[in-house]
């Protein structure tokens, strides 16, 4: 695993604006990786998807900077989750960003998502379990095979924190794909040529 600079231009982004804080939304994506996250898309061509949108903060920043592009946003309250997950469970799909006219709601487990076509950048913060991060890589991994370019994202490469399965997978996956990290995040990319 590469470490790589956080990028200048990303710092200027402001991910959540007021309106969209209170408190009874939950900030899962910190500012930092989601201003991160937001400068990468607007490096891609094309729609985006985000693997576990919970209420849908992000994808509300995510659809509201880019309104030209369209967001899948893949979630659901009936999937299997590890213990130290369960507090993440979706109670709201997609509550603050069900309205905006360029996203889809996907109401399904991630593993039964189908890629559609067109789709430039993956945000994957689903399964944090081992299989679960396997389950959604694998098939992001698969669609950018064939639908050149595609910029993969993942969240929570927290080797700290002992029962994610994020680090362990992309630790394996780096001995055989180029994967960097960028510093002072928790955000790995594939696909972005620093
Ligand atoms: C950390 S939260 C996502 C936070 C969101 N990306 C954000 O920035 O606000 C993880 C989400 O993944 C969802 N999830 C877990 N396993 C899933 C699966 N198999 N299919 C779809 N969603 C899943 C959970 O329901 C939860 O809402």
């Amino acid at each position: 695993m590469t470490l790589v600079p956080y990028p200048a231009a990303a710092k200027e982004i402001v991910a959540y604006k007021d309106y969209m804080l209170g408190d009874d939304r939950h900030i899962y994506t910190v500012e930092d990786d989601a201003r991160l996250l937001l400068w990468l898309a607007g490096q891609t061509w094309g729609n985006c998807v985000e693997i576990g949108c919970n209420e849908g903060m992000f994808t509300r920043a995510l659809a509201e900077w880019y309104p030209g592009k369209r967001v899948y946003a893949v979630d659901s309250a009936y999937v299997t989750l590890a213990a130290e997950q369960e507090c993440e469970r979706v109670k709201r799909l997609c509550h603050f960003a069900k309205h905006l006219t360029n996203v889809t709601v996907v109401d399904a487990d991630s593993r039964s998502f189908h890629y559609p076509k067109g789709v430039g950048f993956v945000f994957i913060d689903g399964d944090h379990s081992l299989e679960g991060v396997r389950a959604d890589s694998e098939k992001a991994l698969a669609y950018a095979e064939t639908h050149n370019p595609v910029l993969i994202a993942w969240h929570d490469y927290r080797p700290e924190v002992e029962w994610l399965g994020v680090p362990k997978y992309l630790d394996e996956l780096a001995k055989t794909h180029d994967l960097v990290l960028v510093d002072g995040t928790s955000i790995v990319l594939k696909g972005w040529a620093w």
